[in-house]
């Protein structure tokens, strides 16, 4: 009898447990979904974000010795050159950064990176992010230069090619060193090419070389870019690298899907999402499946009159094509109507890009001020962040056309400094 008590009693509590632990699993279920979404909507934070940002993360970090040879070539990008009183703007500074860059990786040396970099003023106008603020078009941020390292993540680019700063400690060593050796530790070279730093044993086995002497401005060590094996850097390689705090905010605001994300948890978060946002309980809207365009006006746009008084552009037809109504035409058969268009331009008419609203959901990165404002300080911040939601898009359309498969709103080429021409407004085909 005891027997056949001690067998029923165990069987009688999974009986009765069995439906309280199945409530409890539900529960706790709806907890953390619930946990979860709103993290993901006060944070934008989710798995698949995670391990993409785990995925940039560097490995290591890089200790740099005396051991390593150095390269310098002044502490300023772009200058000597033309940009020295009034810098370039950051698309500029950054073919003169890479430039260096592909030196120092041809070299087999780390780079010594300027501590700041100078932001162009007319750059540096609030008014380009807060679009919908008509009262304060001419507020600034603050500051002419910002520190390198709130723009890029220097220990992502080490992993390609070593950089350090210009006022950190391993920097003060190899000068001292350098001083000190002499001839022997460092050579200012001028006009040597690096095929001839890299083969000529004078210059090869020193500490340091400084490139400090030559008074060009820093791309036009790289003059032969039209030879594409030439490249060792892409043009992506920048803007791919910007500082964790900025690439987080993209992540926050971009929650375009990836391969990565086709798992089981992401699509869980996706359907709470979806709740959340049909209740009404998410009010921040986050950017999930968009196209983006990157429209070039502002200082493109400059014209200069000829002897006869009559205007004149490098970009004839960028005026015309950048206007709402030749953009809805142009991207008719790229961007299906009702989708996301995530917009970033310099232009700053207040509603300039409205009429596109009546075929798209237009959104702009004063729609994301929130995340934003707290990590952006100045122009350049913000266009590092923009750039990574412009390249995170399902179809991204250029202003220009700088690679085969690129979609441009316009057929002007990227590079013009010398032919200037009457600007066209009249459409050559009225389709639209
Ligand atoms: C680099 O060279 C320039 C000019 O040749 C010189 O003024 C500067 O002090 C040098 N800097 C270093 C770090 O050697
Ligand atoms: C292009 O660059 C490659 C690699 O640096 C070089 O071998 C080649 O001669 C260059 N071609 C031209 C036309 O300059
Ligand atoms: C961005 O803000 C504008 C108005 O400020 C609004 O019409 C638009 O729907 C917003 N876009 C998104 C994607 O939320």
């Amino acid at each position: 009898m005891a027997t056949v008590h001690k067998t029923q009693r165990p069987k009688a509590k999974t009986a009765a447990r069995s439906p309280i632990l199945i409530l409890f699993i539900c529960i706790s279920a709806i907890v953390f979904l619930c946990v979860y979404s709103s993290q993901l909507s006060t944070n934008g934070f989710s798995f698949s974000k995670m391990t993409i940002r785990n995925l940039m993360k560097p490995k290591h970090k890089r200790h740099h010795t005396l051991h390593d040879k150095y390269l310098y070539w002044g502490s300023r990008i772009d200058c000597p050159g033309k940009n020295c009183d009034k810098c370039a703007g950051l698309g500029h500074q950054e073919s003169s950064l890479r430039c260096a860059l592909e030196e120092a990786m041809f070299l087999g040396r780390t780079f010594v990176m300027p501590s700041r970099m100078c932001i162009n003023p007319i750059h540096n106008e609030k008014a380009i992010f807060h679009r919908s603020d008509d009262g304060n078009m001419e507020e600034r941020w603050a500051g002419t230069t910002c520190a390198m390292d709130s723009l890029y993540d220097l220990e992502l680019i080490s992993e390609t090619v070593p950089v350090i700063l210009d006022n950190s400690k391993i920097w003060y060593h190899v000068l001292m060193t350098s001083m000190k050796l002499g001839a022997r530790g460092v050579a200012h070279v001028e006009g040597v090419s690096r095929v001839n730093l890299n083969d000529n044993r004078r210059y090869s086995n020193l500490l340091l070389i400084n490139r400090t002497a030559s008074p060009l401005s820093w791309f036009m060590e790289c003059k032969d870019r039209k030879n594409h094996s030439a490249l060792m850097l892409p043009h992506s390689f920048l803007p791919s690298m910007a500082a964790e705090k900025l690439r987080d905010a993209a992540d926050k605001i971009n929650d375009e899907p990836t391969d990565a994300n086709e798992d089981y948890i992401y699509l869980v978060a996706k359907m709470a999402r979806w709740w959340l946002k049909r209740t009404g309980l998410m009010i921040k809207a986050l950017l999930v499946d968009y196209d983006s365009i990157h429209v070039r006006r502002g200082d493109r746009l400059k014209t200069r009159k000829d002897r006869y008084g009559v205007d004149r552009s490098l970009f004839p037809h960028l005026d015309r094509d950048t206007r709402p109504e030749a953009i809805l035409c142009r991207i008719k058969n790229w961007v299906p109507p009702g989708r996301t268009l995530f917009i970033a331009s310099n232009e700053r008419t207040p509603g300039f890009f409205s009429p596109l609203a009546v075929r798209y959901n237009l959104a702009y990165s004063s729609n994301f001020s929130d995340i934003l404002d707290l990590v952006v300080e100045n122009n350049y911040q913000l266009f590092m962040v923009e750039r990574l939601i412009l390249m995170g898009a399902r179809t991204f359309i250029k202003t220009y056309k700088e690679d085969d498969n690129d979609l441009s709103l316009t057929d002007d080429p990227k590079k013009n400094t010398k032919n200037w021409q009457i600007p066209v407004y009249t459409m050559e085909d009225q389709e639209c």
